[in-house]
């Protein structure tokens, strides 16, 4: 169950990669390209890292006085910034300046005393704040500031997307809805490095790096964290340091491979998170998975975390899918749009299976636009051809050098409208030859399938693998078939829309409504009027059940 967050107050300095969201936020209404230097990967996660570091989790009484909760807690240093939400409970997240302020906290802090059952006294950054005279209190009552903090209903969606000016306003209004915001992206971090605290009572100086949909700028409001136990960096620590002809090496234990040891290593720590960790539940460790993991609920944030360590690969996809929605400000949108379209016809499922994956539909839509003319996204080959002594990247044999700097890679001179985009997405992928063709993002064009997987779209760095190999062929027919339709309502759309006072579903919200596609099959099936009018009579009749779709779901 992953609760709501009701975001309700927010204070403090802004840093500058959330400027720099604003900024792109108003591009994002204007539709013109961000012209702000935009930041390296690396430099984003660590000024996160390091504001995660300075930053606690206070669970507090319902009714609380602002003010005298931010006086209590200035006592230990000054607060750069906090809010507060609501999840099943108030929580406050409050940032200090100084980490020194956090241990000043943890001194003044006790380890309850149970009277039945006893504590754990593990000491982390999660605190639990009580009123010593709860009445006192009453007559102050909450002035917290109530504002949402969840992805819209999809009433809501569907009354925002009706009411947009043009298509490419609805896809810019979709994303903008469902885009992490700047709260869940500090609690995302905050989360990692309340982690990291546990992982480094068995590895000193390990790191807990969040990855995937958290970090790559496609991360939709209720997303999965996943997040990598970074063990490496003890080793680097250690590096050509020494001097003279001694070398001093820590006494370790062997075991007979690399999967072995993840396996031991994410045993302890589930275990390790299941017993002390703090708000840490359904504790699930799956270590026979190609890629071993500890799965968890983060029950204070919300969080539903998935955590692997020596994954470093699939932080340099982050990264590079980072650099990709970075880039042109229609890649987002367009990935998001198809993403809850794809939500809306069942065809991704928070439950792994046969389906399609977003980071699957993701590479899809990248791949899409290398091929428009001009290109919109480059190949990764020539990412890789920009890229400098210090990009240079080789992890377990394989080859991860792309540039990393965003500002030396030349916008495209490519002008098409986010609404031909979409419609030229599901042309696309209705009439692609996935029978024998791959797609592969590293040289942006199609290559024969290697392998009989109904859908094959190669892994941009482990480039034996294929990152939707669970995809069943009838999974693929649904996509394909639902493209088509999609691309068919759209070219008919364009000949018949109706006003925007008209309160009426049209453009992106026709497509979300799962119904209007099954519908149209069966209208194409039948071809008993003229397009135009059974594109009316549908319109009228989702006007009169709207059924509630189910593009609001979590997960992937
Ligand atoms: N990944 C991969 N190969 C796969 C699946 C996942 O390399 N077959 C990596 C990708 O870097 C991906 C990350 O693992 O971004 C996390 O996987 P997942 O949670 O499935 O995808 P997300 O991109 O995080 O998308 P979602 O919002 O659905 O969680
Ligand atoms: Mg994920």
């Amino acid at each position: 169950l992953r609760p709501t967050h009701r975001l309700l107050s927010c204070s403090g300095t802004v840093a500058a990669d959330v400027k720099r969201e604003e900024q792109s936020s108003r591009n994002v209404e204007t539709g013109s390209e961000d012209r702000t230097p935009k930041k390296k990967f690396s430099e984003v996660q660590k000024e996160r890292r390091e504001q995660a570091q300075r930053t606690v989790l206070i669970h507090c009484p319902n009714k609380i006085s602002e003010k005298k909760f931010l006086k209590y807690l200035s006592q230990h240093g000054p607060i750069n910034s906090h809010f507060f939400y609501e999840s099943f409970g108030l929580y406050a997240v409050v940032e200090f300046s100084q980490k020194e302020s956090v241990t000043s906290l943890q001194n003044v802090t006790r380890t309850p005393s149970m009277e039945t059952e006893a504590a754990i006294p593990f000491k982390s950054r999660f605190f639990n704040l009580k009123m010593k005279n709860p009445s006192s209190q009453t007559s102050e009552q909450s002035c917290i500031q109530s504002s949402n903090h969840s992805p819209p209903s999809n009433k809501k969606l569907s009354e925002l997307l009706c009411y947009a000016e043009s298509m490419d306003d609805q896809l810019n209004t979709l994303l903008k809805e469902f885009q992490l915001t700047e709260e869940d992206i500090k609690l995302r971090y905050l989360t990692c490095s309340l982690i990291e605290d546990l992982a480094a009572a068995y590895f000193q100086d390990c790191t807990v790096r969040p990855f995937g949909s958290s970090v790559n700028s496609f991360g939709k409001l209720g997303c999965d964290l996943d997040m990598f136990l970074d063990l490496d960096e003890i080793g680097k620590l250690n590096t050509n340091k020494t001097s003279g002809n001694f070398l001093m090496e820590f006494q370790v234990k062997n075991v007979p491979s690399e999967r072995i040891a993840t396996q031991k290593i994410l045993s302890v720590i589930g275990e390790c998170l299941d017993h002390f960790g703090p708000g840490c539940v359904g504790v699930q460790k799956i270590l026979n998975a190609r890629c071993p993991l500890v799965r968890f609920s983060h029950q204070a944030s919300g969080f539903q975390c998935d955590l692997t360590t020596n994954n470093r690969i699939a932080l340099k996809s982050s990264e590079l899918l980072y650099i990709y929605g970075t880039l042109d400000s229609r890649v987002r949108a367009l990935v998001f749009s198809i993403r809850c379209w794809a939500r809306a016809h069942s065809l991704t499922s928070s439950i792994p299976g046969s389906w399609i994956t977003n980071f699957s539909l993701t590479m899809m839509v990248i791949f899409f636009l290398q091929r428009r003319s001009p290109p919109i996204l480059p190949t990764l080959d020539y990412l890789k051809t920009l890229a400098d002594a210090e990009d240079k990247c080789i992890i377990e044999g394989h080859n991860c050098t792309f540039i990393h700097d965003l500002n030396r890679i030349k916008p495209s001179g490519n002008t098409e409208t986010l609404e031909s985009l979409l419609k030229e997405f599901f042309e696309y992928f209705g009439n692609f030859a996935f029978n024998k063709n791959s797609i592969n993002i590293r040289q942006g064009r199609e290559q024969n399938k290697p392998e009989s997987s109904p859908l094959h779209i190669q892994n941009p760095f482990e480039t034996s693998l294929n990152i939707s190999k669970n995809v069943n062929q009838s999974q693929l027919q649904k996509f394909v078939d639902l493209a088509r339709e999609s691309a068919w309502i759209l070219s008919q759309e364009d000949k018949d829309r109706p006003s925007p006072s008209s309160n009426q579903p049209w453009g992106l919200a026709t497509l979300l409504q799962p119904s209007v596609l099954s519908s149209v099959s069966l209208a194409k099936k039948k071809r008993k009027k003229p397009a135009s009018e059974r594109i009316k009579n549908l319109l009228e009749s989702i006007k009169s059940s709207s059924p509630e779709n189910d593009t609001h779901t979590n997960g992937k």
